[in-house]
């Protein structure tokens, strides 16, 4: 605290994201990141970036990113935002889109961004119970709102809702925004883009963070209504004209031209992630069904806490919430094949 902070600043409670550790000799199952590198298209691509061209601002409207998400999404180029990684995005959404006097609702499990975005912007919400196995229950959300968001699938759960769930809330709620924040959505699951032109209110984010391994270059995007995308454009140029620097445009398109590659990384992290159940399962957890590329278990005997802080004594950091309703669970990202083997190892011997 200082005398010098603005009142606002006094009062937030900041987001904390996973650690990032200093040291590179642990399995790192901690922040979701893809444990396979970014397609070699995309190294090269940025590599090539690095010359005199650096001298020059960027494009500011990011237009050749915008047509290649809409080329691949099939949608029209003023569908497209893209912003530095899918947390501006969304930052940019509560405030020019989720801003209202009814408040805004999202999961009480969740995101736990959300609330802190809500704090920053002085947005009213109020956050609705996913149901005792952890769904989220669209049927909570009709009550009168602001906007709705929510993640699908859900973090820290990994649980996914189907396309119609999502189509018949839609078709009842027309008077506000809804998010659908698809960070996850390539692990299992359909993506609502396929609703945005039937629905002029769904805004759909997604992220090249988690199924393009490009974390490091924080690349995020929404796709909607023109209307909509006019919004965030609206609060981007009066924020940063220049959100996506050379290297995160080049690496971004050449990586959704990759295709064939982006599908042998998914692939492989689906297989380890049924692989990680089947053994979490026998090792006496219980595991919340995921459609992401991480998973949320239980242990019926030793508690999550426990757990955690063993498989960091043997160089394994998973994540744990001290949160009401999911202090006794482990967040833990899907890692190479060899990472989640060397997981069950450890647990084994913990467990014993
Ligand atoms: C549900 C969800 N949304 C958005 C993000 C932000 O992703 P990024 O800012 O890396 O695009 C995350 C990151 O973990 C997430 O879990």
């Amino acid at each position: 605290m200082s005398r010098y902070w603005s009142e606002l600043v006094n009062e937030l409670t900041p987001y904390v994201p996973g650690e990032q550790p200093k040291t590179d000799n642990l399995i790192k199952l901690n922040t979701n990141e893809n444990p396979y590198p970014p397609s070699p298209a995309a190294i090269k691509a940025m590599q090539a970036e690095a010359s005199d061209k650096l001298r020059l601002y960027p494009d500011p409207e990011s237009a050749d990113l915008k047509t290649c998400l809409a080329d691949y999404y099939g949608v029209k180029q003023n569908q497209v935002f893209v912003g530095n990684g899918s947390d501006e995005v969304l930052a940019h959404c509560f405030q020019a889109l989720l801003k209202h006097d009814q408040p805004l609702l999202f999961p009480d499990i969740t995101y736990s961004f959300y609330p802190v975005y809500a704090q920053l912007y002085k947005i009213p919400y109020k956050q609705i119970p996913l149901d005792i196995e952890f769904n989220i229950q669209l049927n909570d959300y009709y009550p009168a709102n602001g906007g709705v968001i929510f993640p699908n699938p859900n973090a820290p759960t990994g649980k996914l809702l189907e396309l119609h769930e999502i189509e018949t809330f839609l078709q009842n709620n027309t008077e506000s925004v809804v998010v659908v924040d698809e960070a996850y959505i390539d692990f299992g699951g359909e993506s609502a883009v396929s609703l945005v032109n039937q629905f002029p209110n769904l805004l759909v984010i997604q992220t090249l963070s988690k199924s393009r391994s490009l974390a490091g270059l924080r690349v995020g995007f929404a796709i909607g209504h023109a209307d909509l995308i006019e919004a965030l454009i609206r609060v981007k140029n009066s924020f940063n004209s220049y959100p996506m620097d050379r290297f995160s445009t080049a690496g971004a398109i050449a990586a959704f031209k990759d295709n064939d590659y982006f599908n042998q990384q998914r692939e492989k992290i689906i297989n380890s992630r049924e692989w990680l159940n089947e053994k979490l399962t026998t090792l006496g957890f219980k595991v919340v069904p995921s459609a992401s590329n991480f998973v949320f278990a239980t242990h019926q005997n030793k508690t999550a806490e426990e757990i955690a802080l063993e498989l960091r004594e043997k160089k394994i950091i998973v994540r744990h919430f001290k949160q009401t309703r999911i202090d006794n669970y482990l967040r833990i990202t899907v890692g190479t094949q060899e990472e989640c083997e060397a997981l069950v190892e450890s647990l084994r011997n913990i467990l014993k």
